[in-house]
């Protein structure tokens, strides 16, 4: 096990704590930054990440991303390098820190792959989550924000997708089941105990980088998104987009998706975050953390050519099943409860996207 050695007969100091599961990850990482940067010296970011999805350089001890944050924050993050489902270690971090409250992001993402390999996803998310929980009540802790999907609305019944939408319904894969599942988890444990509050943020597509283009979105072989997968050919790591639909009832035929640049992501969470201190935040609330505008891959496509001056070639290949026609975020619930509306633009999360993988090519390990 790397990073910090955990320590079995007392806690390594008593600040307060914030756990991140998954924390060195994408999502994660500007979270754990974010939170640095505006936080103050009082509270201490404990990380597990178990490394599956994220890069860490030979004799290192902690991945990169978190290195990197500590090198811009001058902060230390206490990182674990263990995996949630390893219910003696994740005791042992709990008993090392005062832990007062849990962002989970640790989960498999791929829904293609997903599909071909659904035991490893319920296991990851579903069991992984269930241990979690396990571990913290038995430490006295009951608050967590999860990493929800707008995946678990299915097939719009309506649009804008606010949280009354009905979930669950039509859902085409294992990955978005396992977040539908656990949701379900959730709201059965807050209804079992009064003292569980869980917000369970419900992103819509999350991209874009740190301002500082120092951390950014690293896949592992071929993105399964568009946004990295645009950045690749851009930056010629690949030759061409694949457009999937153009017979779309859009403005392009293209499909239309609101996306929320990773940095007001990492705002909700500290929104979140601040509600746990108000009593009607006990219970279980999902809430969208999405613009609320919807565009298409061929608008996504110009304005990242416009932010990088450098030249998508793209093509168009048949629909992919499960993929829906459009999907945009009512996010006024995050507005009136959170605070929370994203401020930032297309032109930023292009901007952004492009200092990191410009400077990054081959992402961390460039
Ligand atoms: N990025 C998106 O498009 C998107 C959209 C909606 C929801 N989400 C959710 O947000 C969360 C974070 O997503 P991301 O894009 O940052 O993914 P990511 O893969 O970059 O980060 C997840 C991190 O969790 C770690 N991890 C995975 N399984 C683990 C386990 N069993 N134990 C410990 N660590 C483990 C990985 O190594 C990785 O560092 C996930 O729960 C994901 O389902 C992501």
């Amino acid at each position: 096990m790397g990073g910090d050695t955990l320590n079995e007969d007392k806690r390594i100091d008593m600040t307060r704590a914030i756990l991140v599961t998954g924390g060195a990850g994408y999502v994660g990482s500007h979270t754990v930054a974010y939170l640095l940067e505006n936080m103050g010296n009082d509270l201490e970011i404990v990380v597990v990440d178990n490394l599956i999805n994220s890069y860490r350089k030979p004799g290192q001890k902690k991945p990169e991303s978190l290195r990197i944050i500590e090198d811009m924050t001058g902060k230390t993050i206490h990182f674990y390098n263990c995996d949630i489902r390893d219910v003696q270690a994740m005791h042992r971090v709990f008993q090392n820190h005062l832990i007062e409250c849990v962002i989970h992001f640790a989960a498999l993402k791929a829904v293609g792959e997903s599909v071909t390999k659904p035991l490893e996803y319920y296991q990851a998310n579903v069991s992984g989550t269930c241990t979690l929980f396990e571990v913290m009540r038995d430490h006295g802790v009951h608050k967590l924000v999860y990493s929800s999907s707008c995946t678990v609305y299915g097939e719009p019944q309506r649009l804008p997708l606010d949280e009354t939408h009905p979930t669950g319904a039509g859902l085409t894969n294992p990955y978005g089941r396992s977040k539908y599942f656990c949701e379900e988890i959730m709201k059965d444990l807050c209804a079992s105990d009064k003292k569980w509050s869980v917000i369970s943020l419900r992103y819509f597509n999350p991209v874009g980088a740190h301002p500082s283009g120092r951390i950014g979105e690293d896949p592992r072989g071929t993105p399964n998104n568009l946004m990295p997968y645009i950045a690749q050919v851009a930056v010629g790591r690949l030759e061409e987009l694949q457009v999937f639909g153009s017979d779309y009832p859009t403005v392009d035929g293209t499909g239309v998706r609101d996306y929320v640049h990773v940095q007001d992501l990492a705002e909700g969470h500290a929104g979140a975050l601040a509600c746990f201190n108000k009593t009607e935040f006990t219970g279980f609330h999902a809430i969208n953390l999405g613009t609320g505008t919807g565009y298409s891959v061929l608008q996504m496509v110009a304005a990242f050519e416009a932010a990088s001056g450098k030249r998508v070639p793209w093509r168009v290949a048949a629909r992919r099943a499960g993929d829906v026609a459009v999907n945009y975020a009512d996010a006024s619930l995050a507005a009136r409860t959170l605070g929370w509306r994203a401020r930032r633009t297309l032109a930023d999360m292009c901007a952004d996207t492009w200092r990191w993988q410009s400077t990054h090519p081959h992402g961390y390990a460039t």
